[in-house]
């Protein structure tokens, strides 16, 4: 069997918008992307707000329909039309731990949602007790079962997210900056508990975020879009310790570092500007209206994506003399994965809080249900 699990080819997606009373303009939402994710293996996607990350994990999905370009999934082409036998092997988590759940529903309708659609059991005692271990295995405790999403926490309603999306027993499943509205304590609990599905059940994940923190964190792979484009894919160590765009240079330098020092100086090294319209993207090199080592060149082609080491690719023309910014390693260093198989409950809280602490300062969550009585 392949250890590709999934292979995305010249994906698009233009959204078509009425400007005005009549003209109509497209937004280059996603635009030529290309990248395959190995099976077992987390993809992290990041970029900011407005690149294309959500459209893209999407379009994987075929809850979008892509404009143009093909999606692979275990060798198969997917089609938007005949997505039914796939639906239980893709899964999404969504970033919005309020808006995706529906409020009439309780948590165990909400859980039970795919085990219903998919008729995955007819017995209604089997079903209960399936949603009842998965309220266990994300952390819920179960006398929350008949309980409604309006009564808990963004990080209990994430847990809640992430049981509804494993409950099918998917092999896929996108994350959709899954911890990016929750609070700083709780992020780093919700993704300690997505590596340990992942490690117990063999998932294979696209991870969006907008934060490159988080997303080293949890990936083997990173992948930088900006506006719609993927500009730099390597694994998550390479990128980070030898970022090789100029936007990437620019998503690390906004990490926030322990050493005040070194912080100061990222910050000067950090490029100005707004993020250009996607309805009227600039000719040549997207990243060329922000870039400091603009040439001539930048503006008239647009920089093929090249590999510049083993499975690191890149697109900008001056990769080979960008003067890197000396990044010296973000208050990552030190903090490793956690072990396979031998996660302990207590671990939960450990590994991932401290890191995401550490770099970015924790406060109290607010929530309405407390975390450790779930
Ligand atoms: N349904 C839609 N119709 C028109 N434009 C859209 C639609 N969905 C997203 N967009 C636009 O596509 C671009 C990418 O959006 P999105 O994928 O949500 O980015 P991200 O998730 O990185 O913040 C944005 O400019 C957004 O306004
Ligand atoms: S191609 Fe030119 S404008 Fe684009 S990132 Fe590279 S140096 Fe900057
Ligand atoms: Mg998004």
């Amino acid at each position: 069997m392949s250890d590709k699990l999934l292979e995305v080819r010249n994906l698009r997606k233009y959204f078509e918008i009425k400007q005005g009373l009549f003209k109509k303009v497209h937004v280059k939402a996603v635009d030529d992307v290309s990248f395959e994710i190995k099976r077992g293996e987390t993809l992290g996607l990041v970029g900011e707000s407005g690149c294309g990350k959500t459209t893209l994990g999407r379009c994987v999905l075929q809850i979008t329909k892509p404009t143009s370009g093909e999606i692979f999934f275990q060798g198969q082409k997917l089609e938007h039309k005949g997505m039914k036998d796939y639906r239980k092997k893709m899964q999404i988590v969504f970033q919005d731990p309020y808006a995706s759940l529906d409020p009439r529903k309780t948590v165990a309708d909400i859980i039970g949602e795919g085990l219903d659609i998919h008729k995955m059991f007819k017995n209604k005692v089997k079903r209960r007790e399936r949603i009842l271990e998965l309220m266990d295995l994300v952390g819920l405790n179960k006398k929350f079962y008949n309980r409604y999403p309006h009564e808990f926490s963004g990080g209990q309603r994430q847990r809640i997210g992430i049981a509804r999306a494993v409950a099918v027993s998917p092999e896929f499943i996108v994350c959709d900056e899954p911890v990016s509205a929750l609070d700083v304590s709780i992020q780093a609990q919700v993704i300690n508990m997505l590596e340990k599905l992942q490690n117990e059940y063999g998932l294979t994940y696209l991870f969006i975020a907008h934060d490159l923190a988080v997303v080293k964190h949890i990936s083997d792979r990173i992948g930088v879009l900006y506006l719609g484009h993927l500009v730099e894919i390597a694994e998550s160590e390479e990128l980070c310790d030898n970022p090789r765009h100029p936007y990437t240079q620019m998503l690390l330098s906004a990490v926030p570092i322990a050493d005040p020092d070194e912080s100061e100086r990222r910050q000067r090294e950090k490029p100005e500007g707004e993020i250009p319209s996607p309805i009227n993207p600039p000719s040549g090199c997207p990243f060329r209206t922000r870039c400091k080592y603009v040439t001539g060149i930048c503006s008239e082609k647009f920089p093929e994506f090249t590999e510049v080491s083993p499975g690191h690719m890149v697109a900008c023309f001056h990769h080979t003399t960008t003067p890197y910014l000396s990044v010296t390693k973000p208050a990552t260093e030190g903090v490793s994965h956690l072990p396979q198989n031998e996660i302990s409950d207590d671990d939960l809280n450990n590994n991932a809080n401290d890191y995401i602490a550490d770099v970015r300062g924790g406060v109290s969550d607010d929530r309405i249900i407390d975390e450790g009585g779930m």
